[in-house]
């Protein structure tokens, strides 16, 4: 658990724990995450000037019927914040297909192709202010796979702001599973801000339950959480 002063410098401390990744293994594979939290991250990592052009990444999770070009699909938000900036070829991207005519099927060849890339090196994580990591909502399955879920109400409420209200914000995503998060080799979990201390306290310091998705990380061998000094308040 890394507690620093602000989000600025728990975020320098996560990039260069990636940078350093990236110079020992330059074929790594990066499980990569949305939302506000990671977005000062991948500003860092563009800045660094690394070379991803044998990096692989995967990320945790989609809307179902969104639009890819839509500005709020994670497709967009990974191109406009991270992938255009860097010189990561597009083959090497994988995002879950909100828009696949066979949805399982898509889920069931997702996790196919994690394993046939050699399984994840480092996840990283934001955290939910109910705990969900991914879009693994409160009471899914510790042992879940990628698949089709239905965000709960709080979820619609904290991304309506990305929407211009809560009836926009698609109902249901493809979300890697919490079994698939658990078998990346690394865990990188940022939180930052008061709105968080809940959540972050329950995951660290709570009994592992499926109320607090995010709590099956103390189960795991090898998981880093930086947090500036709101998320680590309730700690
Ligand atoms: C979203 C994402 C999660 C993210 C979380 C927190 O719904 N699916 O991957 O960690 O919610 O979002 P934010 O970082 O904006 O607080």
């Amino acid at each position: 658990i890394i507690i620093q002063p602000t989000r600025e410098t728990a975020t320098e401390i996560a990039a260069r724990i990636i940078a350093r990744l990236l110079s020992e293994k330059p074929d790594a594979v990066l499980g990569l995450a949305t939302g506000s939290t990671p977005l000062l991250l991948y500003q860092k990592l563009v800045g660094m000037r690394l070379d991803w052009s044998r990096v692989r990444t995967f990320n945790l999770d989609e809307y179902i019927g969104l639009p890819k070009e839509h500005s709020q699909s994670y497709h967009s938000f990974m191109w406009e914040n991270l992938f255009k900036h860097i010189n990561i070829s597009p083959d090497n991207v994988h995002i879950p297909d909100g828009n696949a005519e066979d949805i399982p099927g898509s889920c069931k060849a997702y996790e196919k192709r994690i394993l046939e890339e050699g399984g994840i090196d480092l996840q990283v994580l934001g955290i939910g202010s109910d705990g969900h990591i991914g879009f693994n909502e409160p009471t899914s399955s510790l042992a879940s796979r990628t698949r089709i879920k239905t965000l709960t109400r709080q979820t619609c409420k904290d991304n309506a702001r990305f929407f211009g209200s809560e009836a926009e914000v698609p109902k249901h995503v493809i979300t890697m599973g919490i079994g698939t998060i658990m078998e990346a080799r690394h865990n990188l979990l940022l939180a930052f801000g008061e709105q968080k201390a809940g959540a972050v306290a329950g995951a660290v310091e709570g009994p592992v339950a499926s109320v607090n998705p995010a709590s099956v990380l103390q189960m795991h061998p090898t998981v880093t959480v930086c947090l500036d000094e709101g998320a680590a308040s309730g700690l």
